[in-house]
C-alpha cells in the first residue's frame, strides 16, 4: 500500500496522518470525516513554486480553489504565497472572507454574471479570465460604467486533447470553455480586447484537461499558442506579458496512476515556453499555472465507519459505510477510483474482496468496487485515500445527509476548519406551508 505525505502506520499499528492516530481522530470528530495532511499541501505548493524560482522564471502558481475551497484552505494558500483561481461569486466571497490578497485572485468561468463581474471589479481583483464574447462585451460595459480598467486573460482552446476521462476534458475544440484558437474566434477576441479602453490584455490562458500524467499535452498546447502568437505579433504587434497554461497535473489515486513529480511538469513547461519564445524571437512571458488536484488531492483522506454487509452469493460482498456520494460524488459521476485500508490494521493481509457502498438511496452510490481488504467488522474504520480534491467541494445533501467536517492535521495537532452540518442546518432555508414568505 502506498502512503502519501505524513500518512504512516504508528506504534499501535494504526493509520496515522499528521502525527495523529486516525482512530482517535474519528472518535473525537465522528465519521465521515475529511482529514487533510497540511504538511503535504505545503510540500506540493513549494515544489511548484520553488521550481519556477530556482529557474529564475517570473510566475504565479494559482491554487484552483474549486478543488477544495474554505476559508482555512485559502489562508493556507496565502501562507504559501500562492495565487488563487476562483470560478464563482461564492468562491470569490470566500477568498475575500479569508482576506486573500485581491491582486492575486484570478476569476474564471464560462458564464460569469453581471453581479459576479461587478463584484470582481469592485474588489479590484488581479485578473479576469475572459471566456466568451458575451463576457467580453459585458465586462467592457461594466468597466466603462465604473470608469475602471480590467486586467484580463483570454482563454483559448488550442485543440489539444489530454488523455483523461471525457467529462473532464476542456482543451479540445468542442468545449464549452474558451475561444477557439483555430477558427479565428481567439483572434477576434484579441482584437476586441486590444481595441477596448476598458480592458488591459495581460495575456493568454488555456487549460487542456485534468489528471494528466505527462507533459506532452502542455508542450503541444504551448507550441500551438506560440504559432498563433507569432501571427499576432506580426499582424498586431502584440506580445503577451502572461501565458497561463492552466492546471491538470495528475496525482496517484491508485497503483494504476503514475504521474511525474510536480517539479518535472514545471521544468518541462518552462523549457518549452523558452524554446518557443526563442523560436519566434518573442520576449519570455510570465508563466502562470493553476494546479488544483495536485495541491490538495492526495493530502485528503476520508474516514468512514463500516456499517452493514450484504453478500450476493458467488457474486459480491457489499460493505456499506456511513457516507457515500453525498460526501464524494466522483465515483458515481465519472467512475473515479480510490484505494482504502482499515485504519486499525492498514497493513493486514487482504482476506476478501469487497465493494464499498455508500448509504444514499441510489444504486450508483458506490465508492470503491472490488477492494481487497482484511475481514472488516461493523464499526471498523475505513480510510479512503486521495479524496482531497473535488470531494468536499462537490459534497451535497442528497437524502438530507449532513456534510462531514473537515479537519486539518499538522505536527500532531488537529484543527476543525469546516464544521459538521447538523440536521438543523439542513432545514434552515425550509419554510412551512402555513407561513407566508416575507420579502
Ligand atoms: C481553468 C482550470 N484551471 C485549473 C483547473 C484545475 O485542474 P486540476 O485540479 O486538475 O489541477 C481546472 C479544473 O477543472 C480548470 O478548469
Amino acid at each position: 500500500m502506498y502512503f502519501h505525505g505524513t500518512t504512516k502506520v504508528n506504534d499501535k499499528g494504526h493509520l496515522e496522518i499528521g502525527g495523529l492516530d486516525t482512530i482517535e481522530l474519528a472518535e473525537k470528530f465522528g465519521t465521515p470525516l475529511y482529514v487533510y495532511d497540511v504538511a503535504l499541501i505545503r510540500e506540493r505548493a513549494r515544489s511548484f513554486k520553488n521550481t519556477f524560482e530556482k529557474l529564475g522564471i517570473t510566475a504565479q502558481v494559482a491554487y484552483a480553489s474549486k478543488a477544495f475551497s474554505s476559508i482555512a484552505m485559502f489562508q493556507l494558500a496565502k501562507e504559501e504565497g500562492l495565487s488563487l483561481d476562483v470560478v464563482s461569486g461564492g468562491e470569490l466571497y470566500t477568498a475575500l472572507a479569508a482576506q486573500f490578497p485581491v491582486e492575486k485572485i484570478h476569476f474564471h468561468g464560462n458564464n460569469k454574471s453581471r453581479e459576479e463581474l461587478e463584484m470582481a471589479m469592485e474588489h479590484q481583483i488581479g485578473c479576469i479570465v475572459v471566456d466568451n464574447f458575451y463576457e467580453l462585451e459585458l465586462l467592457s460595459t461594466i468597466c466603462a460604467e465604473k470608469g475602471m480598467q480590467a486586467n484580463i486573460l483570454i482563454r483559448v482552446t488550442p485543440g489539444i486533447e489530454a488523455h483523461t476521462h471525457d467529462y473532464i476534458l476542456t482543451g479540445q475544440e468542442d468545449s464549452k470553455f474558451g475561444f477557439d484558437l483555430q477558427n479565428g474566434q481567439a483572434e477576434t477576441a484579441l482584437r476586441t480586447a486590444l481595441d477596448s479602453h476598458s480592458l488591459h490584455l495581460l495575456g493568454i490562458h488555456c487549460h487542456i484537461g485534468s489528471q494528466i500524467f505527462d507533459t506532452t499535452g502542455f508542450v503541444l498546447a504551448a507550441r500551438k499558442i506560440f504559432e498563433k502568437l507569432n501571427e499576432w505579433k506580426n499582424n498586431f504587434s502584440y506580445e503577451p506579458q502572461v501565458l497561463n497554461l492552466g492546471g491538470g497535473f495528475g496525482i496517484r489515486y491508485t497503483s494504476e496512476d503514475d504521474p511525474i513529480p510536480a517539479f518535472q511538469y514545471v521544468e518541462e513547461i518552462i523549457e518549452e515556453v523558452k524554446t518557443q519564445a526563442g523560436r519566434f524571437l518573442m520576449k519570455m512571458p510570465e508563466i502562470w499555472i493553476e494546479p488544483g488536484r495536485s495541491l490538495v488531492g492526495d493530502a485528503g483522506t476520508t474516514l468512514y465507519k463500516v456499517g452493514s454487509r450484504k453478500e450476493v452469493p458467488n457474486v459480491r460482498q457489499y460493505l456499506a459505510v456511513d457516507g457515500g456520494m453525498s460526501d464524494n460524488i466522483r465515483p458515481a459521476l465519472y467512475q473515479a477510483k480510490y484505494e482504502a485500508v482499515l485504519a486499525s490494521r492498514p497493513l493486514a493481509k487482504a482476506e476478501e474482496t469487497v465493494s464499498i457502498a455508500g448509504k444514499c438511496c441510489e444504486s450508483g452510490d458506490m465508492l470503491i468496487w472490488d477492494l481487497p481488504l482484511p475481514k472488516a467488522e461493523t464499526s471498523d474504520l475505513l480510510a479512503v485515500f486521495c479524496t482531497g480534491a473535488y470531494g468536499y467541494s462537490m459534497a451535497n445533501n442528497y437524502n438530507r445527509i449532513p456534510r462531514p467536517p473537515v479537519v486539518f492535521v499538522e505536527n500532531g495537532e488537529a484543527r476543525v476548519v469546516v464544521k459538521r452540518e447538523t440536521f438543523a442546518d439542513l432545514i434552515r432555508f425550509d419554510l412551512p406551508l402555513t407561513e407566508k414568505v416575507k420579502n
